[in-house]
C-alpha cells in the first residue's frame, strides 16, 4: 500500500524525465507511473516541479568528533539536508583518525543521534596501516579507505597534519606508492575503493614557497603534482586489481594523466568539485581565503577542461570536498589560513545550474546520486527514483531561485565559495527513505539518519 505519493512531478529516472507519480511505502520506492490512485496515501502535490534523487556526497569533512567549533554530524547534516544531499560519506581526518574499526564504530554510534541525512564512514589507510586493520575496518562497514598522500600524521593526537617534519619521533610520513603497493593485495580482496588525494609530496615540496600571493599558492601546488600522484597510484592499482579513485580533480594535466589510466586497464573513477566547475584563480581577488583549497582551484583552461569531462561522462562523481573552518580561522593572513570551506549545500543547486547551462538537466543527478551509488557501493538502494530503491527524493522548483548569503548556511562557516550567487533553482522538499526532511526550505523533524554500507 502506498503511504506517501508523489505526484504530477517531472520524474529524473535512469531513463531521463518523465512525467509520473512516485508511490512510496515503509521508505522504499514501490512504483513510478502517472496516473494510479492512492487511498489513504499522503500525498505531495508536485505539479511543474522537478522531482529528482537525493544527493549522496562522497566526500565531506564532518569535524566530528575533533573540531566542535569547525562542525560536527548536526550541522554538517542540517547542511546536507537543506541541500538535497539525503547520504553523506564523511573523511577519516577526524580526531582521533578513523585507522581502525573500534574508532569507526565509536564515529558511528556519535553520529547516529544527531545524522539529519544517511552518512557512511571512509576508512583512513596510514603508512604504517596493516592488512589486518583494513580488514576489520571493511568489517566495521569502512565504504573503502582515503590515503592522503603528502599529509603525515602525528601518532600521539592520532591527527592527520600537513606535510611535517620528519624527524619528529612523533610524526609518521605519509602513505606513499610503496604503502599502497603493499596493501594493494588486501584492497583488491576487500574489492572496496581505494580513494587519493592526489598530491605527490615530493612535488609539493620542491615547489615550496612562501604563500604571499594566489599565484605562490598555484606555484607551491602545481598540476605535475596531481598527474604524478595519479599515475603512480594507477600503476600500482592496475596491477593488483585495486578500485581506485581520485577525489577532488582539479586540473587538465591530472586528467589527462588518467584518462592514460583509464586506456592502460585502470578501475579508476573520477570526482571533480563545484569549486573546480565553476571558479578559476581569477575569482580569488573576490573571494579571498574562502577560496584557499587544496588541491588549488587554477586556471580557466582547467576549469573549462573539467567542465568538458563532466559533461561527456569521463568525471562521473561531483562532490564537495565540504571542509568547513571558522571564520575566524579563515579571516587570517592568506599564508596561515587553513584550506578548505563548506560546499555540500550547495552541491544540487550548483550542479543544476551547471547541467541547465550544458543544456542537459539530467546531468545533475547523474554526477551527485548516480555515479556516487556506483562508488559508495550503493547502487542497488541509493541514486536514482526506481522502484526498490530507498526514497531518497527532492522536489526542485524551477520557477525559484536561490541567492546563496551567509546568513542561510547552516554549516559552522558561514563564508563560502558561493557567496553571492544566484543559482536558478530552489530546493523545495527533500525526502530521506520516505520521512521529511525539509518542508519548504526549512529543515524540519527529528534527526532520523543511518548508517549505510557497501552492498558487495
Ligand atoms: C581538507 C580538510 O580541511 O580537511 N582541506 C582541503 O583543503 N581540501 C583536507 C583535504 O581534503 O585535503
Ligand atoms: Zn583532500
Amino acid at each position: 500500500m502506498t503511504d506517501l505519493l508523489i505526484k504530477g512531478g517531472s520524474v529524473y529516472g535512469p531513463d531521463g524525465p518523465l512525467d509520473a507519480d512516485v508511490h512510496i511505502s515503509d521508505g522504499v520506492i514501490t512504483r513510478v507511473e502517472s496516473g494510479g490512485a492512492a487511498t489513504g496515501a499522503t500525498v505531495i502535490d508536485a505539479r511543474g516541479m522537478y522531482v529528482m534523487p537525493g544527493a549522496i556526497d562522497v566526500h565531506v569533512h564532518s569535524r566530528d568528533p575533533g573540531f566542535p567549533e569547525k562542525e560536527d554530524f548536526g550541522t554538517l547534516t542540517a547542511a546536507a539536508a537543506i541541500g538535497g544531499v539525503t547520504t553523506v560519506l564523511d573523511m577519516p581526518n577526524t580526531v582521533p583518525a578513523v585507522d581502525a574499526a573500534g574508532v569507526l564504530e565509536a564515529k558511528a554510534a556519535l553520529a547516529r543521534p544527531k545524522a539529519r541525512v544517511d552518512f557512511g564512514l571512509w576508512g583512513l589507510l596510514r603508512s604504517s596501516s596493516s592488512e589486518d586493520q583494513l580488514e576489520a575496518l571493511g568489517a566495521a562497514g569502512a565504504v573503502g579507505f582515503k590515503a592522503y598522500l603528502g599529509y603525515s600524521f602525528s601518532t600521539s593526537r592520532k591527527q592527520v597534519l600537513q606535510l611535517a617534519d620528519a624527524d619528529d619521533p612523533d610524526i609518521e610520513p605519509p602513505p606513499d606508492y610503496g604503502t599502497l603497493a603493499r596493501l594493494a593485495p588486501a584492497l583488491a580482496r576487500l574489492g572496496l575503493p581505494l580513494v587519493i588525494h592526489a598530491e605527490d609530496p615530493a612535488i609539493v615540496s620542491a615547489f615550496s614557497r612562501p604563500l604571499e600571493t594566489y599565484s605562490d599558492l598555484l606555484e607551491a601546488r602545481p598540476a605535475e603534482a596531481e598527474s604524478v600522484a595519479i599515475s603512480a597510484a594507477a600503476a600500482v592499482a592496475r596491477e593488483c586489481g585495486v578500485k581506485l579513485h581520485v577525489a577532488h580533480l582539479s586540473s587538465a594535466q591530472g586528467l589527462r594523466a588518467a584518462q592514460d589510466a583509464m586506456r592502460a586497464g585502470t578501475q579508476l573513477t573520477l570526482e571533480t568539485c563545484p569549486q573546480y566547475l565553476w571558479l578559476s584563480d581569477q575569482d580569488f581577488e573576490r573571494l579571498g581565503n574562502s577560496m584557499k583549497v587544496f588541491p588549488p582551484v587554477r586556471t580557466a583552461a582547467d576549469r573549462d577542461a573539467l567542465v568538458e569531462a563532466a559533461a561527456t561522462g569521463v568525471i562521473r562523481i561531483v562532490a564537495t570536498d565540504h571542509a568547513p573552518h571558522t571564520d575566524e580561522e579563515k579571516a587570517r593572513p592568506f599564508a596561515l589560513a587553513p584550506s578548505g570551506s563548506p560546499g555540500v549545500q550547495q552541491l544540487y543547486l550548483s550542479c543544476l545550474a551547471l547541467a541547465s547551462r550544458l543544456g542537459d538537466l539530467s546531468l545533475a543527478p547523474r554526477w551527485v546520486s548516480e555515479g556516487p551509488a556506483a562508488l559508495a557501493g550503493l547502487q542497488q538502494t541509493k541514486g536514482a527514483i526506481a522502484p526498490g530503491f530507498d526514497a531518497d527524493v527532492v522536489v526542485v522548483d524551477p520557477n525559484q531561485t536561490t541567492l546563496i548569503r551567509p546568513a542561510m548556511m547552516r554549516s559552522r562557516q558561514r563564508r563560502g565559495v558561493f557567496d553571492g550567487m544566484d543559482f536558478r533553482f530552489g530546493i523545495r522538499e527533500v525526502f530521506l527513505r520516505g520521512r521529511a526532511v525539509v518542508r519548504d526550505g526549512k529543515v524540519i523533524g527529528r534527526p532520523s539518519g543511518r548508517m549505510v554500507r557497501p552492498e558487495r
